[in-house]
């Protein structure tokens, strides 16, 4: 399946465990097509905080929720998403039902500038620490540029044996036969399991 097909997978996974009113955090804003999204499912009563390295990605997805009129609802944070915890406010623990990660570079940018193994599993483990009871982590990674097949492994061994204790595993893509294809992880927050 291609990246817009596991894109669609991805969103649907994220729609249903959100509402209007509801909090949800886009982990990589990039263009800001997911934070799009989010701030619809979420309404002018929700909010999305979304958060960038690249302050030109923040630009293009302030642009893109003015235009669509969907600007209320969302906070851009220009930053690391490993820096998750800090970046957003302390009342957002344990409240946020949905957190999409949308790996690589950002189209139509600098290819060199990729989400990184290291960074991204720090954010997840943030990630972990927001979600509320039956929140989501959702995540698409490409395994296709360089870089994205180790970060891919790691993120996919990381939610198969590492991830925090009370995060249930819903969907884990094997590896396609090439290798190239993109890859969705959907982890959902159950305390007590
Ligand atoms: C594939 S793009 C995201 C696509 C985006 N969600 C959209 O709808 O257009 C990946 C984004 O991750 C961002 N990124 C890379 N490292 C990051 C980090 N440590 N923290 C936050 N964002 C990061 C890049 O700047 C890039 O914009």
């Amino acid at each position: 399946m291609g990246a817009r097909g596991t894109v669609g997978r991805a969103h649907r996974a994220a729609a249903a465990c959100l509402y209007p009113g509801a909090w949800a955090v886009d982990a990589t804003v990039g263009n800001g097509h997911d934070t799009l999204f989010l701030a619809r499912e979420v309404g002018p009563l929700g909010r999305v905080d979304g958060v960038d390295s690249q302050a030109a990605a923040l630009s293009a997805a302030r642009r893109r929720l003015e235009a669509a009129g969907a600007l209320d609802p969302v906070r851009l944070h220009h930053g690391g998403h490993e820096h998750l915890l800090g970046l957003l406010p302390e009342g957002a623990r344990g409240r946020v039902r949905a957190i999409l990660f949308n790996l690589g570079f950002l189209p139509g940018g600098d290819k060199a500038v990729i989400t990184r193994t290291g960074t991204t599993l720090a954010a997840l483990e943030a990630g972990a620490a927001l979600l509320a009871p039956g929140g989501r982590i959702v995540l698409v990674a490409y395994p296709g540029h360089p870089g994205g097949a180790e970060e891919c492994e790691a993120v996919m061994h990381w939610a198969g044996s590492r991830r925090p204790e009370g995060m249930a595993l819903l969907e884990l893509d094997p590896p396609d036969q090439g290798k190239a294809a993109p890859r969705l992880l959907v982890l959902e927050s159950r305390p007590g399991t």
